[in-house]
């Protein structure tokens, strides 16, 4: 499950020449084509801002395509990933101090609205800024054993493979419950590859997780979207937002956008994936399934289930269309097309 294709949003600032390095020497080692999208505000500087991107991209040996975009930011990155599909985001994430907020308010909008992964670089010296140098050595995995979790891991290994890195697994709360999750995580998972480290912790999930990867000096935390049961068997939304936000180090996002058709009840809709495809399920009042392509007929973004409305939403440009696809509201102009699932 490597990524196969990565956008590279930077806006030419200094901080963001981490997170080229970073794009670039995963889609090399992943064999993922790379996007690089360059947000502005002012054209002129457009241009020349995104050629040390590109030069970055051409000394790992890719070939990027470049997308500039004049909107605000955060939108503009989450359209052109979601239009062309990509299966990560990289950005970089401003800041420099232990124990600060060192999350920008472009880094968090992405983070929470993103169709995918998202990846947020923190500033690295130039020494590991250099081609061919591979940007992760030793990761951690968070993990509670949840489906969320389990997509977090996946991820970790996946990126682990190529890059040649060791993975860590974590567990915050009860140890018994620990040793159980972690074991079966690096059986089924880790397809038995014997993790570097296994950390039970105790506390508040997002402080220990990161105190963890201070003390053991890790480069990279691995989380899903959704949380992580704590100590109190809460679960807590906010850890993956606290760590993204307060991490010494790189934070992986691996988000899960889709529902089994089996979760989806009567009376509503949701996104299941096949194969490579997004598909937008409406389950009637009868139970029976009506699928559509989740790709807005607007521009292609993918459409969301709203369900205070009972719509088909897509938030780039206000979209809405009915259960069964017909247009709500435009400038879409035609229905969701009917898809197989
Ligand atoms: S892509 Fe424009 S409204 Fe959906």
């Amino acid at each position: 499950m490597a990524y196969k294709r990565i956008v590279l949003a930077t806006d030419g600032s200094p901080f963001a020449e981490s997170a080229e390095h970073v794009g670039a020497a995963l889609a090399r080692a992943s064999k993922a084509s790379l996007l690089i999208v360059r947000t502005y505000e002012r054209p002129e500087r457009a241009q020349s801002a995104v050629e040390r991107a590109v030069a970055t991209a051409s000394a790992e040996g890719l070939e990027p395509e470049v997308v500039l975009r004049d909107g605000a930011p955060a939108d503009e990155i989450v359209e052109v990933a979601d239009v062309k599909e990509a299966d990560l985001i990289v950005l970089g994430s401003r800041g420099l101090s232990l124990g600060e907020q060192i999350i920008g308010s472009v880094a968090s909008r992405v983070s929470r609205h993103a169709p995918c992964d998202v990846l947020l670089v923190r500033e690295r010296p130039a020494k590991r800024r250099e081609a061919g140098t591979m940007p992760y050595a030793r990761m951690l995995v968070a993990t509670d054993g949840s489906s969320t979790a389990d997509r977090a891991a996946r991820k970790g290994y996946a990126l682990a493979t190529p890059l040649g890195a060791s993975v860590s697994l974590a567990f915050v709360g009860h140890p018994a419950t620990g040793e159980l999750i972690l074991r079966d995580t690096a059986a089924t998972i880790g397809e038995g590859t014997e993790p570097a480290t296994t950390l039970i912790l105790g506390g508040d999930p997002a402080e220990a997780i990161m105190g963890a990867a201070a003390r053991e000096g890790l480069d990279l935390i691995v989380v899903g979207n959704r949380g992580l049961a704590g100590a109190k068997g809460l679960f807590l939304s906010s850890v993956p937002k606290k760590v993204s936000e307060y991490a010494p180090c790189d934070v992986l996002i691996a988000r899960t956008v889709a529902q089994s058709l089996s979760e989806i009840g009567n009376g509503e809709g949701g996104i299941v994936v096949t194969g490579d495809h997004k598909v937008a399920v409406y389950r009637d009042q009868k139970g029976t399934v009506h699928a559509l392509s989740a790709k807005c007929t607007h521009m292609g973004c993918t459409v969301k289930w709203n369900p205070g409305e009972r719509t088909w939403d897509c938030r780039c440009h206000g979209s809405r269309f009915a259960p069964k696809g017909e247009v709500v509201n435009g400038p879409a102009a035609k229905p969701l097309e009917p898809t197989d699932l």
